[in-house]
């Protein structure tokens, strides 16, 4: 089943810091699943789960898009680790603000770790855009927009558009 996604800067969910993830369970990897076939339908390169009206703190990420070792990645309580002190610049777009492009600074790279859907504690060394999609991801489980972090706000993209 797809979900409906959350959208607009004023919108209370996407606002509200998420609540860690306290079972992995049945009704947890469901709803992961549902969160890849809404991302997917939207043709985005990752989803929180407050976008889909949820304020747990959930992501999941295609990781490598368009590359031969592309991968969706699903992340309960993910977590920053470290972050390299180089930074990058890029263009981002966001499901929840259809129409909105603009340059934002992220770390190169970071060490990350998180739970699988079995569980598991995983660490996770990623970067570039790859970085770049699991930052603005947990942004999102903190109520941040990655609007908030743009001097000037477009609404066209100059790189091809992969909502994030
Ligand atoms: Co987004």
């Amino acid at each position: 089943m797809t979900l409906q996604v959350q959208t607009g800067t004023q919108n209370e969910i996407l606002r509200t810091k998420s609540k860690p993830v306290r079972q992995v369970n049945g009704e947890l990897r469901h709803f992961a699943l549902d969160m890849i076939k809404t991302m997917e339908a939207e043709k985005g390169v990752g989803l929180a789960a407050p976008q889909v009206g949820r304020n747990i703190r959930m992501i999941v990420c295609k990781l490598n898009p368009g590359e031969h070792n592309e991968v969706v990645v699903p992340m309960i309580n993910p977590e920053i680790l470290s972050e390299s002190k180089a930074k990058q610049m890029g263009e981002e777009g966001c499901l929840s603000l259809p129409g909105d492009w603009g340059q934002v600074e992220r770390s190169k790279s970071i060490l990350l770790r998180f739970m699988n859907l079995k569980g598991k504690q995983q660490t996770l060394e990623l970067s570039d855009f790859n970085a770049v999609v699991v930052q603005h991801e947990i942004d999102h489980l903190n109520g941040v927009l990655f609007t908030d972090h743009v001097k000037e706000l477009k609404h066209a993209s100059a790189s091809g558009g992969r909502h994030i």
